[in-house]
């Protein structure tokens, strides 16, 4: 049975008994509406060693820009809680926005080089708000381990950054991306998507894909100019582009030219008012 726990202390409390017991906890970070990818992350956090899963959901204001969907971000809380329950996990932590912020904030968590680039280009306050509920979070759970996706890479790489800056006493395991049977990676906000929307936003993981391909079996070498092959097709699908970068997948800082290391390709397109992201790989 998954107990449900609304506020910080009981969460604290539930985390300390655990440990007492010789248990080792872990936590799932969500904001909830919760598909196979946030499942998977669940089952890792069980795979990886955690004997009791809190697993938090919290559509986290401060992360949120003034024009973004705070307000229309989708929530289901009776699908989460049989899911979770599924899933086995032990706890959920559900704050309201006035347990977590009980007043205005005026100290915030912030990581200051791999945040400013990609989404923190154009979200500029959204990393700030992220890092911050996140030890927020770590503090009222007090986990061994948590776990992030790999589907939000540039999130996952801050938060590491974040736990090793700042000495948190806590393991961090990054979760492979879950996707459609149609190659679309998994998100909350996938619901958004017109049908003819969503067919056009396979282009994210088709020209991903492609390029992966295409450098791996030595067909192309150039890891940029494959950059400008996938905003080209991701424009012709009607996508309007935000960034399409490579990277070096440890700093997440741009790859130069010419470079044979491993490169992780990372996008963010709009279809309509839906923005999404996605990122894969290439060794
Ligand atoms: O990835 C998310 O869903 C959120 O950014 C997180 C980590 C739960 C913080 O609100």
């Amino acid at each position: 049975m998954t107990q449900i726990i609304h506020s910080v202390s009981d969460l604290q409390k539930w985390s300390m008994e655990q440990k007492r017991q010789g248990k080792t906890v872990g936590l799932v970070p969500t904001m909830g509406f919760l598909h196979e990818g946030h499942l998977s992350l669940i089952d890792t956090a069980h795979a990886q060693g955690a004997d009791a899963v809190a697993v938090s959901i919290f559509v986290n204001p401060t992360q949120f820009g003034p024009n973004e969907d705070f307000d229309r971000y989708p929530r289901d809380f009776e699908h989460d809680r049989i899911l979770c329950e599924q899933h086995g996990a032990d706890v959920i932590f559900a704050p309201e926005v006035n347990d977590m912020y009980p007043a205005a904030v005026t100290c915030w968590v912030q990581e200051e080089e791999i945040s400013k680039g990609l989404c923190g280009k154009t979200r500029p306050i959204h990393f700030r708000g992220v890092t911050t509920v996140v030890t927020k979070l770590f503090n009222a759970a007090l986990p061994d381990l948590a776990v992030f996706g790999q589907k939000d890479a540039q999130q996952a790489a801050i938060i590491k950054r974040m736990v090793r800056d700042l000495n948190f006493p806590i393991r961090i395991i990054v979760s492979p991306i879950v996707r459609e049977a149609d190659g679309l990676a998994m998100s909350s906000r996938n619901k958004y998507l017109s049908a003819d929307e969503r067919q056009r936003a396979l282009t994210l993981s088709r020209s991903l894909r492609e390029a992966k391909e295409a450098l791996e079996n030595g067909t192309r070498t150039d890891a940029l100019a494959e950059c400008d092959v996938i905003r080209q097709k991701l424009t012709a699908s009607g996508g309007v582009v935000d960034y399409v970068e490579a990277l070096d997948p440890e700093t997440m800082l741009p790859v130069t030219s010419g470079s044979q290391r491993p490169v992780l390709f990372a996008l963010a397109c709009a279809y309509g008012t839906t923005r999404l992201i996605d990122n894969m790989k290439v060794d």
